[in-house]
């Protein structure tokens, strides 16, 4: 590696503590609606009742023919076995994650406009519809050639250019929402993936009432098989008012998901804000308009986090330093080599000469004169080929400058949970430990990602 080479670590911090007390807003922050009589869906006002991009709606075709091909992936560092809030909203129950969780759950998708999902979007909540314990009636919102099944389930996330899902429902801009809806037909069984929400609604009972659970794994509700799902792709509203159309829908029709018996009647024995059983919670389906329905056969990925991420960022020479490569607004002036970190029992002494003197630098703006730093100890020890992933892309900050060919190495590295907490004690520039500083996932569009096999050796 070259002498002159330029250097910055970021360090990705993940704190993952739990918070109660979160919880989202209903739109408008009212709670007059409900689903019969006099403050039924036909009454409902805002773009419930003018708008002409309304969901739910019924699906026709269900996918089988004329179908796109595509990815859709979820971050799992916050998908599997946590703690959560579960709150009777008095229209449904809604489970939650602490915001500190949220901000790691990302969805995306390949790139519009022939992928499934444009932009990167961030979890807030899970909240479900169902019907009446009377035999045959089924609760699905949208419906598949006029049938509907037993049970929906509503991974509500928001565009990650927002802080929050008010923020982005406010917005008003269509696919400012994403909405995964997932389908449960009535089996006998017991799905056990729904066994910790159920366990959590036997402590609920009045609109209002909030409790804790634990052991949720969303991946597990949500993914009901690991082969191939047809799902369908248009862009709507929500389904409870103001009823906004601001929501990219990703409904997935195949296979479905299971509920028994048992647990839907769990799920029907909890009081709407009215102090009657909450049943029912479905607005009739809309009409389609103009609107185009996609439809795409699609493999679900987790996509893993890990715990921290070194760019060596290195200019080309046909430049004098950084700033001019930057400034050239050339794509490739800058090549960074992004290597992962996992977390491990044992320290990575290679980062030893960072830490030395990270003390001394935890205020915005210091810097100190460090020794011994061996960059080549930083990268994977792995002996032999690796992976590395390659596409253009941007600086991950501001001005985030598309001038970078990033390569992204696949055999990862290592460091301690202790080393971590040293890296996450620096101070930002609002005087604020540097946590979460990493950019969210951004559309990939067009570009193409090369994989090479590859070896890393020092000159
Ligand atoms: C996030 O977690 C940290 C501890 O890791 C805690 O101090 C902070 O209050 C949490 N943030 C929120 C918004 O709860
Ligand atoms: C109710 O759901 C079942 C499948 O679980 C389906 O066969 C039936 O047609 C549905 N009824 C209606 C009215 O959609
Ligand atoms: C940088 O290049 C892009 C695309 O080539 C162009 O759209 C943009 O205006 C350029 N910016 C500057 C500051 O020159």
């Amino acid at each position: 590696m070259s002498s002159s080479m330029r250097f910055l670590l970021l360090a990705i911090v993940c704190s993952l503590s739990f918070t109660p007390g979160f919880c989202q807003k209903e739109e408008g922050g009212k709670s007059t609606f409900c689903y019969d009589g006099d403050c039924a869906p036909r009454y409902w006002g805002g773009q419930c009742s003018t708008g002409s991009g309304q969901s739910p709606i019924d699906i026709r075709d269900n996918g089988k023919n004329n179908v796109g091909t595509g990815i859709l992936y979820f971050t799992d560092v916050c998908w599997q076995d946590h703690n959560f809030i579960l709150e009777n909203n008095g229209h449904t129950a809604e489970a939650s994650i602490g915001p500190n969780r949220t901000s790691r759950c990302f969805l995306s998708g390949d790139g519009e406009p022939d992928g499934i999902l444009g932009r990167s979007y961030v979890f807030s909540q899970v909240h479900f519809h169902w019907g009446s314990d009377t035999q045959g009636k089924n609760g699905t919102e949208h419906s598949f050639n006029g049938i509907t099944y037993a049970l929906e389930a509503h991974f509500v996330h928001f565009s990650s250019e927002y802080k929050t899902l008010e923020e982005a429902v406010s917005s008003n801009q269509p696919r400012s929402v994403a909405v995964v809806a997932v389908i449960f037909q009535l089996t006998n069984k017991d799905n056990e993936a729904l066994t910790p929400i159920i366990k959590a609604l036997r402590q609920l009972k009045r609109s209002g009432d909030k409790t804790k659970g634990y052991g949720l794994n969303l991946m597990d509700i949500l993914r009901p098989t690991n082969g191939k799902t047809y799902l369908t792709r248009y862009e709507g509203s929500l389904t409870t008012p103001q009823c906004a159309e601001v929501v990219s829908w990703v409904v997935f029709n195949d296979p479905r998901s299971f509920v028994s018996p048992y647990q839907l009647k769990v799920f029907r024995s909890i009081l709407d804000q009215r102090e009657r059983t909450l049943e029912n919670n479905v607005r009739p389906t809309q009409a389609i308009n103009d609107r185009r329905i996609r439809f795409f056969r699609t493999s679900i990925a987790y996509r893993e986090l890990y715990a921290m991420e070194g760019h060596f960022v290195h200019y080309s020479s046909e430049f004098n330093s950084l700033n001019d490569a930057l400034a050239s607004n050339q794509s490739g002036a800058l090549s960074v080599v992004a290597v992962l970190y996992q977390v491990s029992q044992s320290e990575n002494q290679a980062f030893n000469p960072i830490l030395n003197v990270l003390s001394q630098v935890v205020n915005s703006g210091n810097s100190v004169q460090g020794t011994d730093l061996n960059l080549w100890k930083l990268l994977p020890q792995q002996p032999g080929k690796i992976y590395n992933y390659q596409y253009d892309g941007s600086l991950t900050t501001p001005s985030c400058n598309e001038v970078v060919l990033w390569n992204v190495l696949i055999s990862e590295s290592h460091i301690s949970q202790q080393q971590l907490t040293q890296f996450r004690k620096a101070i930002d520039s609002h005087e604020e430990p540097m946590e979460n500083n990493f950019r969210p996932i951004q559309a990939l569009n067009n570009r193409i990602i090369r994989v090479y096999e590859s070896q890393l050796f020092s000159q």
